[in-house]
């Protein structure tokens, strides 16, 4: 059985808890993913119109012990695992993937920078951290790179998520752990940058070879803005869907309008768009 193919370079609007389950054994090369903190987190930062919007599944971190056992189903035996957490985070994440993974290292991104929280009574923070775990055996490309990261964030007025990664980074990551051809799963994909890294991995590292990618996230706005946003300004990074067009205009199209509107009170209406 084989992963399919409607799924596969694209970004697929639903509960990553259920489309997994759909995900054959062993199916995926990859999984590279930036899960809810579980701490209902809320940016302070703002786009130029409102702050931006809190996230699902972000109250508590029960999920996890399961979710780490379906990502250890999907993945191929001699496959990397890389997920990003926080230092209050990290020891639910770390414990969990110990459990099924070989973890490697705990890498460090650090921005060029800080974010906000208390601000008289915490120091600025200015890192992310990224648990790396193995499931088998399997070489990392390339020289030996440090496990300190630094990346540009990316910039406020370009961010689309509260917690939008730099493709930069995660472009590099693609490249240290996959080979030609083979499938990347981002389960938490938010506006979609692992997509968007696989595809720079494509074509920066010179091997010709594509990275597909398999995309899942439940917020159908962070689909959208996947789709318009990331797809616009970045040339044809992710699928674009048959009508795209009407995406692209909602504004001259009130049937459009409503089904957008329906899509908010019930995701599912939302897959009726693609
Ligand atoms: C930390 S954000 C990921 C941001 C992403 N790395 C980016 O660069 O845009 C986590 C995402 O998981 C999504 N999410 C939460 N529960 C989910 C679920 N059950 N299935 C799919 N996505 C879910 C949230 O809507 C949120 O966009």
């Amino acid at each position: 059985m084989s992963i399919r193919e409607d799924w596969l370079n694209t970004i697929t609007c639903g509960d990553c808890f259920e489309l997994m389950r759909e995900l054959p054994d062993e199916s995926v090369d990859l999984v590279l993913t930036d899960p809810p903190y579980g701490i209902d987190y809320q940016s302070n930062r703002r786009t130029a119109r409102q702050k931006l919007p809190k996230f699902a599944n972000d109250v508590s971190l029960d999920w996890v012990p399961d979710w780490v056992d379906e990502i250890h189903r999907v993945l191929k035996n001699d496959s990397h695992f890389y997920c990003f957490t926080r230092y209050d985070t990290y020891p639910v994440f770390y414990t969990e993937i110990a459990r099924r993974f070989d973890v490697k290292n705990c890498l460090i991104w650090v921005k060029n920078n800080h974010g906000s929280g208390d601000l008289n009574g915490s120091y600025a923070p200015q890192y992310e951290m990224i648990v790396f775990g193995a499931k088998g055996k399997r070489h990392l490309n390339g020289k030996r790179d440090s496990d300190v990261l630094p990346y540009d964030n990316v910039p406020s007025a370009q961010r689309f998520h509260a917690t939008q990664k730099p493709v930069e980074l995660l472009r590099v990551i693609v490249e240290k752990s996959t080979a030609p051809a083979n499938i990347v799963l981002d389960p938490f994909a938010g506006t979609g940058s692992a997509g968007l890294a696989c595809k720079a991995a494509s074509h920066h590292d010179g091997d010709g070879g594509e990275r597909n990618y398999v995309l899942f996230e439940l917020n159908p706005e962070f689909v959208l803005k996947a789709r318009e946003g990331g797809l616009g300004r970045q040339g044809e990074l992710l699928h674009v869907p048959r009508n795209y067009s009407l995406l692209a205009k909602p504004k001259d199209r009130p049937a459009l309008r409503a089904r957008r509107y329906l899509a908010r009170k019930d995701q599912t209406l939302w897959l009726a768009l693609d």
